[in-house]
């Protein structure tokens, strides 16, 4: 039941950015696995939100988990498998023309409402936003928000107890993943 739970999820947030000033690819929900959105050109980011320590920045920097970040931390990777999603820097994205100087700029502009925005939304349904990854395409040449963003690829840990309600629990074989992953869907939908 992941894909229709992640479906929704995605579905839900992403009306939710266009409300606050975000283009998404976002066009109409068909049924629980099905949607209509616009058909993008991907550019080749993944771009990572960080508010909190975890994951790949904790193990990088030997930072513990769960530390606050005193700064938002706004991360690349270039979306190429064969290289391994290598991390990126902006002049290096530039430089491989991945996205010209004025896209970047709309990149980041987005990515920082799209945080402002999960962050608040996600904490009113008690679970805090530890970081997460987007991606964007070009829709008649416009930067617009795409893809997913679901408990697959956010970090949401439970405010009260800490506990982890994302992929995690599948990566890190903590159980109960379809039950948590219903458990988000739930706290999302109930506004
Ligand atoms: P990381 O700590 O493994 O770099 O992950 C940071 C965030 O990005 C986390 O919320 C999971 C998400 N993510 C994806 O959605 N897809 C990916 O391929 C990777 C590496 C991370």
């Amino acid at each position: 039941g992941k894909g229709a739970i992640n479906n929704r999820m995605t579905n839900n947030l992403m009306r939710r950015l266009e409300e606050k000033g975000v283009p998404t690819h976002y066009v109409e929900e068909i049924n629980d696995r099905d949607t209509f959105v616009k058909k993008v050109e991907i550019v080749p980011l993944e771009v990572i939100i960080r508010n909190t320590a975890a994951g790949s920045f904790s193990k990088r920097y030997g930072v513990p988990e769960g530390k606050k970040l005193p700064v938002t931390v706004l991360e690349f990777s270039y979306k190429n498998d064969d290289l391994g999603d290598p991390l990126m820097c902006e002049s290096h994205a530039l430089a491989l023309k991945l996205v010209t100087k004025e896209q970047l700029e709309t990149v980041k502009k987005y990515a920082s409402i799209v945080n402002e925005t999960l962050k608040e939304f996600f904490l009113e349904k008690g679970l805090k936003l530890i970081d997460f990854k987007i991606e964007f395409g070009l829709y008649d040449g416009e930067v617009i928000l795409a893809d997913e963003i679901s408990p697959d690829t956010c970090r949401l840990w439970d405010v009260k107890t800490g506990e982890k309600m994302d992929k995690d629990r599948f990566r890190r074989d903590l159980g109960n993943v379809e039950e948590t992953y219903a458990e988000v869907l739930k706290r999302v939908k109930n506004d």
